[in-house]
C-alpha cells in the first residue's frame, strides 16, 4: 500500500511509519523539514507546508498513494486542505484526534460545571460544546483555533471520503515534547524521602499510552480495509479510542515510576486543607479522563506490543539522558508542591 503520512518525523510518526515501512508499504512523508527522523531509507520526503498543501498536489498525485495519514490535522482547515488536495487522487484518510475532544476534559478544566461524566469514555460519549480549548494559551504552540472537534467532523462529513479518526490519551515515551514524568522523575533522582499529591489528584485516573503502542494502534488502523457498506454503497467511518487497557490513578503511575526508577521515598496523598492556600490545583479532579479502548481492541485485534513497566523504564531512562531545560516545562510540574513547603508538610506529619 502506499501511505502519504502528513507530519511523521518528531514524536509518534516516527515509530508509525517504521512499523508501516517494516510491513513493505510504500512510504512519503509530507513535512517542512525542521525535524529529521532517522526514517527508513526507503521513506519518501515531499517537503512544504501544510498550510499550502494544494500547492504540493502535483508530488502527491505522482506518489499516488491509497490513504493518507493526517498525523498533525489540528484546525478546520487542515481538513478542509486536505480533503480539497486529495479529492481526485485517494478516497481514504486516517486522522489523529485526541481524548481532549470529550466533554469530561471541560469538566476538567471547570468550563463545564454541576455535572460529571460517567468513565470510561466511549466513543459515542458527549463531547465539548465549547470549541478552541486553547484559545487562551496552548501548550507547545498549538494554534488557537486548535479543535479537533471540527477536524474531526470535517473529515467524517466529507463526501466520497472514507475517514478513520483516532483519538489519542496522553502519550509518552523518548521525545516526548511535554517530557510528562520528568518533574517527578528528578524529585525521585534527588533522593527526596516523599513526594506529596494533593488526595484528589492522588486518585484521578487518566488515560496514558506509550508512543510505541499507540504507533502500533495508529499503524493498524492505516493497514486495515474497512469494507464498503454494501447496502447504502458509502463508505464506512470509523472512531477509535486509543488508551491503556487499565488505566493508573495519578498514585499509581507514580509509584510504579519510583520502583522503576530505584526510588526509596514515598508517594504520600494529603488532604488540600493541609496545603497552602495559594496552592491551587485548577482542575476539577472529581471527574476521571479515562477512555475506553475496547472498540479497537475488539475491531482491529489492537494489543500493547511493549508492556507498561518496560515502556515507563525506556521512558525514564531518555528522561533521564534528555532533560528539559527548564523543568518546570514538564507536565508534572504542575502537579508537585516547591520542596520547602513539601518539606514543612512532611515535618508536621
Ligand atoms: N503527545 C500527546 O500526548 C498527544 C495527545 C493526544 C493527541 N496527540 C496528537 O498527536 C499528533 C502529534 O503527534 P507528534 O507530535 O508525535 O507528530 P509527528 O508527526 O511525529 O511530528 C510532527 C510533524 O509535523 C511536521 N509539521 C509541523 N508543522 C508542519 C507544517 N506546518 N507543515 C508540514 N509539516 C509540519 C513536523 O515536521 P517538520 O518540523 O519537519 O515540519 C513533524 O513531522 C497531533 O495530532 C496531536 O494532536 C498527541
Amino acid at each position: 500500500m502506499k501511505i502519504l503520512v502528513i507530519g511523521g518525523t518528531n514524536f509518534i510518526g516516527p515509530h508509525v511509519i517504521r512499523y508501516l515501512a517494516s510491513s513493505g508499504h510504500q512510504i512519503a512523508a509530507f513535512h517542512r523539514g525542521k525535524t529529521d527522523a532517522n526514517l527508513p531509507n526507503q521513506v519518501e520526503h515531499i517537503l512544504g507546508d501544510r498550510h499550502h498543501l494544494h500547492q504540493y498536489q502535483p508530488q502527491i498525485q505522482q506518489f499516488a498513494p491509497d490513504v493518507v495519514l493526517d498525523m498533525i490535522p489540528y484546525i478546520l482547515s487542515d481538513a478542509q486542505m486536505v480533503i480539497e488536495t486529495i479529492h481526485s487522487i485517494c478516497d481514504r484518510v486516517v486522522a489523529i484526534s485526541s481524548q481532549d475532544v470529550y466533554r469530561a476534559r471541560d469538566i476538567i478544566w471547570g468550563i463545564e460545571t454541576n455535572l460529571l461524566d460517567s468513565t470510561p469514555l466511549k466513543e459515542d460519549s458527549p463531547l465539548r460544546s465549547h470549541y478552541y480549548p486553547y484559545k487562551d494559551g496552548a501548550p507547545l504552540g498549538l494554534p488557537p483555533d486548535y479543535e479537533k472537534i471540527l477536524v474531526e467532523q470535517t473529515y467524517l462529513n466529507a463526501p466520497n471520503l472514507q475517514a478513520t479518526i483516532l483519538r489519542l490519551p496522553m502519550v509518552y515515551g523518548a521525545n516526548d515534547p511535554l517530557h510528562r514524568f520528568a518533574a517527578y522523575l528528578q524529585r525521585m533522582d534527588r533522593g527526596r524521602k516523599a513526594i506529596i499529591l494533593e488526595e484528589n489528584l492522588a486518585h484521578w485516573r487518566s488515560s496514558y499510552g506509550y508512543v510505541e503502542n499507540v504507533a502500533w494502534g495508529i499503524a493498524l488502523a492505516v493497514e486495515h480495509q474497512i469494507k464498503r457498506d454494501s447496502l447504502s454503497d458509502s463508505f464506512l467511518n470509523r472512531i477509535f479510542n486509543i488508551s491503556e487497557a487499565t488505566p493508573f490513578t495519578e498514585m499509581e503511575r507514580l509509584e510504579l515510576l519510583g520502583k522503576l526508577a530505584g526510588w526509596k521515598g514515598e508517594v504520600i496523598a494529603v488532604n488540600k486543607d493541609y496545603l497552602p492556600e495559594s496552592w491551587q490545583l485548577p482542575f476539577n479532579m472529581q471527574q476521571d479522563w479515562v477512555t475506553d479502548s475496547n472498540r479497537i481492541r475488539q475491531e482491529l485485534g489492537y494489543q500493547e506490543p511493549i508492556d507498561r513497566s518496560e515502556a515507563m523504564k525506556r521512558t525514564l531512562e531518555w528522561e533521564r539522558l534528555y532533560p528539559p531545560v527548564d523543568i518546570s516545562q514538564s507536565a508534572s510540574a504542575i502537579a508537585l508542591l516547591e520542596e520547602t513547603v513539601e518539606d514543612a508538610i512532611l515535618k508536621s506529619m
